[in-house]
């Protein structure tokens, strides 16, 4: 059977490095910061890690809330998640992973739109 992307992208260090990244940048990013103020960031990035390790196939999903469930009272528009899109492709070229491998990313990241998104004239 072929790597899981998982495998591919470099296994937990490089999903690690990925996720500490974003959520700097995500803190930083004017248009999303807010969403985190009063979020304990090291217990999210390490839910963040372990999630992203399962979607990417890295292990069997474990029994967990829906995406739609977590984000259904954050009133998410369009436009933010496109801000979270363009941070975690800026992160993936900074760690040096191959561009044909940040398009399967972004495509998984990208199914998770519907379930997120709830404000979606902007
Ligand atoms: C602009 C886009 C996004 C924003 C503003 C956002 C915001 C948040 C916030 C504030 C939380 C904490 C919720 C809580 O603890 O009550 C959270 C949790 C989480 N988010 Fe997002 N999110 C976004 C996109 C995504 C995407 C694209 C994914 C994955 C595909 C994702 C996966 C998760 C996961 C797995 C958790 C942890 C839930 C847990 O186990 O406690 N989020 N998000």
């Amino acid at each position: 059977m072929a790597d899981s992307l998982y495998e591919r992208l470099g296994g937990h260090s490089t999903v690690f490095e990925a996720m500490h990244r974003l959520y700097e940048k995500m803190q930083n990013d004017p248009a999303i910061s807010h969403y985190f103020d009063s979020m304990d960031i090291v217990s999210l990035t390490r839910k963040q890690v372990s999630f992203m390790t399962q979607v990417f196939g890295g292990q069997p999903p474990e029994e967990t809330r829906s995406l739609n469930e977590i984000h259904e009272n954050l009133n998410i528009s369009n436009h933010e998640f496109n801000v979270l899109v363009g941070l975690l492709r800026e992160t993936l070229t900074e760690i040096g992973v191959e561009v044909a491998i940040q398009h399967e990313v972004l495509a998984i990241i990208e199914d998770g739109r519907d379930d997120i998104v709830q404000i979606h004239n902007e």
